[in-house]
Formats: structure tokens, sequence, C-alpha cells
């Protein structure tokens, strides 16, 4: 009777320190588990997130802003997309016009250039802004337009280039 009692008491005391242990192991793998977890989660959407938004922010910043603090030297290494068809010195035409002042130069500058005339149905003159837009997207900009040139994506290389251009006989 006193040995079973005693024996009754020793495991009832083994049984709940192995229980309290085993909570407290629990506990500790949630614990674990979803700071675990979180911390994951709120990485990739950091990330995903990050990564995603700035490309829109990019694009929503006006395109004003942007040119106000653009590089022409960065624009410079741009330029090599358009030399194949233009050159920079006045009146020198290839597949395309020159591009000598172009910046604020009224459009279709050129007698002795045989323009499709798209660009005049566009614009009066390739102001920065004016270019920024035919530099995106060329044929949305003036449909019919003799320039086969797809566009340039980033507003940010379009206002360094157009930076650049401003620096050439304006
Ligand atoms: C595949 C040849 C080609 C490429 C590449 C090209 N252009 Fe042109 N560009 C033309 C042609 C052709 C015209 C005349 C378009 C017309 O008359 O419709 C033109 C016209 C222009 C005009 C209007 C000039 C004026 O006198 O009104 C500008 C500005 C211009 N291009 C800028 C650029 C810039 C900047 C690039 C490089 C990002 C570029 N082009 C790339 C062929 C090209």
């Amino acid at each position: 009777m006193f040995d079973t009692m005693t024996t009754t008491k020793i495991i009832g005391g083994l049984c709940s320190t192995f229980l309290v242990f085993l909570l407290g192991a629990w506990l500790a793998e949630e614990i674990y588990h979803s700071g675990g977890h979180y911390g994951e989660q709120a990485y990739v959407i950091e990330v995903e997130g990050a990564e995603g938004e700035e490309v829109e922010v990019v694009e929503e910043v006006p395109f004003s802003v942007v040119y106000a603090s653009a590089s022409a030297a960065d624009g410079e290494a741009l330029w090599r997309g358009c030399r194949s068809c233009h050159a920079l010195e006045s009146g020198q035409h290839g597949t395309g016009p020159a591009l000598y002042g172009v910046v604020n130069r009224p459009v279709q500058f050129y007698d002795d250039f045989n323009y499709s005339g798209a660009l005049a149905e566009a614009t009066d003159v390739w102001t920065p802004e004016e270019l920024n837009a035919f530099l995106e997207n060329p044929r949305g900009y003036a449909p019919g337009t003799a320039m086969s040139y797809n566009g340039m994506r980033a507003v940010e290389d379009r206002a360094n280039l157009i930076a650049y251009l401003a620096t050439i006989g304006g």
C-alpha cells in the first residue's frame, strides 16, 4: 500500500514534469515556427513588392522631374541606339535627318530631307516633352512615321538622351 502510493506519486511527478516539458517544447516550437514564418514572409513580400513598385513609381514620376536631374554624360552612351540612322552634324542626313540642335527645333526642320509628314501631325516643335513622348513609342506617337525604331522604355534613359542632344548645337 505504502509502496504503491510512493510509486504512484513518483510516476505522477514524472508525468507532470514530462507534461510541463512537452508543453514548453510545444510553446517554444510554436514561437520559433511562427517567428521564422513571419520573418520569411516579410522578406519575400519586401523583395517582390519593392521591385514591382519601383518600376511603377519610376514610370509615374513626371518626365519634367526626371529631366531636371538628367545626365547628358549618361545620355551620350545611349546615342549609339540612334547613330545608325542619324548624324549630329548639321545637314548630315542618313536614313534619318541630322539631329544637330534638335531640342526645341521646329519639327521636320530640313527641306532637303524627305520626311514622311507624320511628325508634323504630332507636334510643331521638338520640346524635351515632345521628344520624350516620341522616343518612348515613335509609331504610337506619330502613326505612319518613317522612323522604324521601337522606342526607349525607361524614362531616365529618355531624359538622359534628350539632355545629351540638348548639348549638341543647341
Ligand atoms: C532605323 C533608323 C532610325 C533610328 C534607329 C532612329 N531614327 Fe530617328 N528618324 C528616322 C527617320 C527615317 C526619321 C524621319 C521620320 C519621318 O519623317 O517620319 C527620324 C526622325 C527623327 C526625329 C525628328 C527630326 C526632325 O527633323 O523633325 C527625331 C527627333 C529623331 N528621329 C530622334 C531619334 C533618336 C533620339 C533616336 C535614338 C533613340 C532615333 N531617332 C533613332 C530614323 C531612325
